[in-house]
């Protein structure tokens, strides 16, 4: 097995206008409850997401990320924040995928206000990603990066959380950042077991089909 690579940017990726779009939803989403991002790579994002609220109102900022995206991740997060003028201490870091994660957070009763989606893009682990909104409070935001034609497991999952659960509403998307609000509880749990058993049989018939398609355009996707 080959190295890692190492870190290539500490900059955010997502485009300026998603950006600019995420930290006007977080600024809103403010309300007391804790801010949560699924997948960091160096923290580029989480900078600018912490730095876009105000510090003596800072929620407290939950980040899972298996940290094996390239050699040294943690640490590169860590002096991401510090460059920042962000003590990386105040960030709770939980290293390891989102579905490892989330048992722990659920049965503690943990409360969201605010979630950014941006881990793995296949169709299950978005699947996932998708049981952290049960921990969404009411009016709470959960945004997702890349929801798009390229990453088919993101806009699948997106699509059909708000097809299946009428208490989310999907207010807008800006270029591939994807806004959902979260009306009321939902009667079903989201990224339930159903939704878990479509996206495996969803999974091979999608990756077929963007691998395909990158082949015949010899593009790299969005
Ligand atoms: C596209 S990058 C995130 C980019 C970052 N949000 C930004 O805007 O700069 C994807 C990240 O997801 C993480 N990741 C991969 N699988 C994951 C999983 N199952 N759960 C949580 N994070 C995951 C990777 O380690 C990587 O850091």
């Amino acid at each position: 097995m080959g190295e890692r690579p190492v870190a290539t940017t500490l900059a955010s990726e997502l485009a300026p206008d998603e950006l600019a779009c995420l930290l006007d939803e977080a600024q809103k989403a403010n309300r007391g409850g804790r801010f949560l991002e699924i997948g960091t790579a160096a923290g580029g994002t989480l900078c600018q997401l912490i730095n876009c609220l105000p510090a003596d109102r800072r929620p407290p900022i939950v980040v899972v990320d298996p940290m094996a995206y390239f050699r040294n991740q943690l640490e590169a997060v860590r002096t991401n924040l510090t460059r920042h003028g962000i003590n990386p201490d105040t960030v709770d870091f939980r290293v390891g995928t989102s579905a490892a994660a989330f048992p722990r957070a659920a049965a503690a009763g943990e409360q969201y206000d605010f979630i950014l989606v941006d881990g793995a893009h296949k169709s299950v682990p978005v699947t996932q990603d998708l049981r952290w909104t049960r921990l969404l409070r009411p009016g709470g935001v959960v945004c997702f990066h890349d929801y798009c034609d390229a990453f088919k497991g993101v806009k699948w999952n997106v699509d059909r959380l708000v097809r299946r659960h009428p208490t989310y509403r999907l207010e807008k998307v800006v270029s591939h950042l994807a806004v959902v609000r979260k009306l009321s509880e939902s009667p079903t749990p989201e990224g339930g077991t159903l939704d878990l058993i479509w996206a495996g049989l969803l999974s091979p018939l999608l990756q077929w089909e963007r691998s395909y398609r990158k082949r015949r355009a010899g593009s790299k996707g969005c």
